[in-house]
């Protein structure tokens, strides 16, 4: 149900039906932030469940009531990175996927005039405790943050990185695909185009501003 993008070969696009129908209920400016939320969340599950199909398992023995065979567990350690704030509303969905998966915040905010990402908080530990990074952000517009955001895990020692995004702009995926060719790209949508303000279209509008009800006036 996810399929490489012609174009842009490190791009997954989902056709999933469920993400698709979620995906227009997303969109609409009429959603409130709460239905808003438990979009982001479920939309994240399925996407992440798409993303995480070549995540390493290691072999267990099991006991059934019947007898004992070969099972399988989650042999990567994996850390999810949500970018704040607009990342926040996918952790869940992906910690409910990945129970045992460790958690890295990174605080970047668009500065409004120049469209360049600014660092606020970070809180990763001095070195790499994992074996796959999945960086979670609803938006990928210009393509400032998500490389900045690699960028810092790369100098952490990261070697396997993922970016899961909800919308995706062909001018972010170019930057980030140009710059980390090995950084795999999965998203829900690819649109169109950013405006001349940087907003994805026809995408969802403000992501941290739709989940969390500011500006709003
Ligand atoms: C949004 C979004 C991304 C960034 C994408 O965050 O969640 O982090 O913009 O834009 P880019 O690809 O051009 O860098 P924003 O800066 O609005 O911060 P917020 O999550 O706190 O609202
Ligand atoms: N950030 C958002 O939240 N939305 C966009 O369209 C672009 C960046």
């Amino acid at each position: 149900m996810a399929q490489a993008h012609p174009e842009f070969p490190t791009l997954t696009v989902s056709r999933h039906p469920a993400i698709l129908h979620k995906l227009a209920l997303l969109r609409d400016e009429a959603t409130e932030p709460k239905k808003f939320r438990e979009l982001v969340r479920e939309i994240s599950w399925l996407l992440g469940y798409e993303a995480l199909a070549d995540a390493r398992v290691s072999a267990i023995r099991v006991r059934t009531p019947l007898e004992e065979i070969e099972g399988s567990e989650l042999a990567d350690r994996i850390g999810l990175i949500p970018i704040l704030r607009a990342g926040l509303g996918m952790v869940d969905a992906m910690l409910e996927l990945m129970p045992t998966a460790q958690v890295w915040h990174l605080g970047l905010f668009r500065d409004e005039r120049t469209l360049r990402p600014v660092e606020y908080y970070n809180k990763l530990p001095d070195r790499a405790t994992v074996d796959l990074c999945l960086i979670l952000d609803p938006m990928l517009a210009t393509g400032g943050s998500a490389s900045a955001a690699i960028e810092v895990l790369k100098d952490w020692g990261a070697s396997r990185i993922k970016l899961i995004n909800l919308i995706a702009a062909p001018e972010g995926v170019r930057t980030v695909a140009s710059a980390h060719p090995d950084v795999a790209i999965h998203c829900a949508a690819l649109d169109r185009q950013l405006n001349e303000r940087g907003y994805i279209m026809p995408g969802l509008g403000d992501a941290g501003d739709r989940q969390f009800g500011t500006g709003r006036g």
